[in-house]
């Protein structure tokens, strides 16, 4: 049985053509700065960012990972919002790897409330571990795959830098917010010191992530990337499929976003789950109504429907719509919302 997976982005699959890209990519060795299709990648992911250089690594949390190790010490403090993904995703990471604490901060909607920003910020105190890092996430996942406002961006990154902080943006699903706000993603960056963005979600490829920032932080990152066990040799197969996912898979999440609006509307006229926020690219946040538990929704969905769908925490439902959902699997999964 085919399952219409809703679960996340990153249940899609290589296409054909993704895949025949990969057969013919030219490689080299990479820890060696030899991998044609690696170099081509990381200089057309400076360019898209806007940002001096970049470095292909294996995942978004290795991408958030760098950017905490190169622009902070051990002791340091990263402040982000309390729905951040390193705080709630990351196994841990940056307290087990990178010797950092994190401030998870309040806000509505994904952005950071500035007050709390600005507050959490204290010059040197001896006994008091420095913040030195602002995290911010666009579009932000746990919010709802929220595009968060270009003036929030300027204003976090006007306060972060002005104190003397860097600020870094997990950019996993930026492209989701450049094509939902009209703005490149060069402009999303602009404010900010790093952002990372991942290939591997919304885009389609099998595997990838970019970290861009200025060129002696991301030599730095390539340094640490190399201590992780991260340095990879003909890693152009994989990069390949990156290079076809810029090119294909940009503009087309235009139709992720309309198909999580359709679905979120067949929610909202649904007898069994109610809409949580209001969906702005492909994710959907809801929760069940009064006497339906999340997981007698979810094995229903599975058993009745063919449709996998999974808690994003107690309480909240998340649906992803993504390359691998198409016009009649999004009709379907309304369908089932009418008919439950
Ligand atoms: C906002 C955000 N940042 C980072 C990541 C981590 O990406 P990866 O799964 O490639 O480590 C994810 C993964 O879903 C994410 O949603």
């Amino acid at each position: 049985m085919r399952y219409i997976d809703l679960r996340s982005d990153t249940f899609t699959r290589p296409t054909e053509a993704m895949r025949q890209a990969m057969l013919q990519a030219d490689v080299g060795d990479d820890v060696w700065g030899e991998d044609p299709t690696v170099n081509s990648l990381e200089e057309r992911a400076a360019a898209i960012s806007g940002k001096e250089a970049a470095m292909y690594v294996v995942s978004g949390t290795m991408a958030n990972g760098l950017a905490i190790r190169v622009q902070t010490q051990p002791g340091d403090e990263v402040l982000m919002h309390a729905l951040a993904h390193p705080f709630h995703h990351e196994a841990g990471a940056p307290a087990a790897l990178f010797g950092v604490t994190i401030r998870p901060l309040p806000g509505d909607r994904g952005c950071l409330d500035l007050d709390a920003l600005f507050t959490a910020i204290h010059p040197e105190i001896r006994h008091m571990s420095m913040p030195t890092l602002v995290e911010l996430e666009n579009t932000h996942n746990a919010a709802g795959g929220v595009v968060i406002p270009q003036a929030h961006i300027q204003a976090a990154c006007d306060i972060a830098h002005e104190a003397g902080l860097k600020v870094h943006i997990d950019g996993a699903r930026v492209f989701n917010a450049s094509v939902a706000s009209g703005l490149s993603v060069a402009e999303i960056a602009a404010p900010a010191d790093t952002i990372s963005f991942c290939l591997s979600k919304g885009l389609g490829a099998p595997v990838g992530s970019l970290l861009c920032g200025p060129a002696d932080v991301i030599a730095r990152a390539r340094r640490f990337r190399h201590m992780m066990g991260g340095g990879w040799r003909q890693a152009g197969l994989l990069a390949a499929a990156g290079h076809y996912a810029l090119d294909h898979h940009v503009s087309r999440l235009t139709f992720d976003h309309s198909h999580a609006k359709q679905i979120a509307e067949a929610i909202e006229s649904s007898k069994v789950a109610r809409l949580l926020v209001p969906v702005e690219t492909n994710i959907v946040l809801f929760e069940t109504v009064e006497g339906i538990s999340d997981q007698q929704l979810i094995s229903r969905f599975k058993q009745e429907f063919g449709i996998l769908m999974a808690e994003s925490s107690p309480g909240i439902i998340r649906i992803v719509t993504h390359l691998d959902v198409s016009e009649s699997d999004t009709d379907q999964v309304c369908k089932a919302f009418a008919d439950a």
